[in-house]
Formats: C-alpha cells, sequence, structure tokens
C-alpha cells in the first residue's frame, strides 16, 4: 500500500508535521510505504485560472507532485492546523488543485492540532470536504493540542503523550485496514 500524508500548516517544523512522522512512523512499522506533503516546504500557488498573474515555477512542480503523488495513493491522511476553528486555508488550496480521480472511494484519514482550546470542528469540516471529493473519511480522527508535544533541539517536535500515541496507533491500524479491504474498487 502507498499512502499521502499532505500536511497544511504556514509553519516549518510543525506540530502537525510532528504528529504526521509519528503516523508514518507507524505506517511504515507495518511495511507499507507513505509519502509527507508538507505544504509549509512545498508551497502551491493559490488556484487560478487567468493566466495572467505571475508563476514561480518551483510552485507548479509542487503542484504537480502533489497530483502525482495522490494519484499514486491507495489512502491519503489531511492533517492540519485550527485557523480561526476550521482547517487551514492553505490545505483547502492544496485540495482546490486536486479533483475526485485522486480521492474517489479511496480512505481518507483526519488529524489536526490546536494551540488554543483544543477542538477536533477542523476535522468536522474536512469531512464534508472528502465526501465532496468522493472519499471515504474513516471514523477514528485524531485532535491534539501543542501541549501534547514536546520540543527537540532543531526547533522541531514529537508527539509525546502517551494516550495520543496509542490513537495515533488505532487510526494507522484503521485506515490500512480499510485501505486493504478496498471494499469499494468496483465502484472507482
Ligand atoms: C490564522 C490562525 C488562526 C488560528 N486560529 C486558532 C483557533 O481558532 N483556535 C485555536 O485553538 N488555535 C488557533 N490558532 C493557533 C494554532 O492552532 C496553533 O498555532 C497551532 O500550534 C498550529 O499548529 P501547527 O504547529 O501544526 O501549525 C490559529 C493560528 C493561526 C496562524
Amino acid at each position: 500500500m502507498k499512502g499521502l500524508i499532505i500536511v497544511g500548516s504556514a509553519k516549518r517544523n510543525s506540530h502537525t508535521n510532528a504528529l504526521s512522522q509519528y503516523l508514518k512512523g507507524q505506517i511504515e512499522e507495518k511495511d507499507h510505504e507513505v509519502h509527507i506533503f508538507d505544504l509549509a516546504e512545498r508551497p502551491l500557488h493559490m488556484l487560478d485560472f487567468t493566466g495572467q498573474n505571475p508563476v514561480v515555477d518551483e510552485y507548479t512542480k509542487n503542484a504537480e507532485t502533489l497530483k502525482q503523488l495522490a494519484d499514486e495513493a491507495d489512502f491519503m491522511i489531511l492533517g492540519t492546523p485550527n485557523y480561526h476553528g476550521s482547517y487551514s486555508g492553505i490545505l483547502k488550496n492544496a485540495l482546490d488543485h486536486l479533483t475526485m480521480d485522486q480521492f474517489k472511494m479511496k480512505p481518507v484519514g483526519l488529524v489536526n492540532n490546536s494551540g488554543g482550546i483544543v477542538s477536533a470542528e477542523p476535522l468536522s469540516h474536512l469531512r464534508l470536504i472528502v465526501r465532496s471529493l468522493l472519499g471515504i473519511a474513516v471514523p477514528t480522527q485524531i485532535a491534539t493540542h501543542d501541549s501534547d508535544y514536546e520540543a527537540l533541539e532543531d526547533g522541531s517536535y514529537y508527539l509525546a503523550n502517551d494516550e495520543f500515541q496509542l490513537r495515533a496507533r488505532l487510526f494507522v491500524d484503521q485506515i490500512l485496514s480499510f485501505a486493504e479491504s478496498s471494499p469499494y474498487e468496483h465502484l472507482k
């Protein structure tokens, strides 16, 4: 199985990236491949069909890479910080660069991190988007808080909370099980 984790934070070394790294480790332990596409490291243009605005080649290439990885993925994970009670605009823009072709009947896991009051609301909002893209948002989701992480010397974080580590493992088991069983293959 191949997976793709899209990280929608505006910050490099975000908590959402740290959570994604933890999930990646769990997925790889189970001998599956997964790629993290962190939008703070590989930004995209705002979706723009005018053809009249400046184009940064690197951003265009990033969008092509994202699409290719999403095409190849058997499952996806969307990771977002809580921005104004919802998922980030950066993540929404990335999803706007994709279509149902990349999501149709694929399992999609949802994770987010809040710095204020912990909230799963961004994930409820993302569920609607995944439905519109014809993906299958799996029931287990993860909503962490900054305080669930500890900082490393290089400025990055790692997921330190035991309960969330356990939840992350359950989350990975569930999404892999959906991807492996793939009962909807004939509906693609
Ligand atoms: C534009 C913006 C809006 C935010 N809105 C909220 C919010 O509504 N609730 C909240 O708990 N934190 C909010 N935050 C704080 C972020 O959730 C917090 O910085 C968190 O650590 C981001 O996670 P990250 O490190 O994965 O980017 C906001 C931050 C930004 C930049």
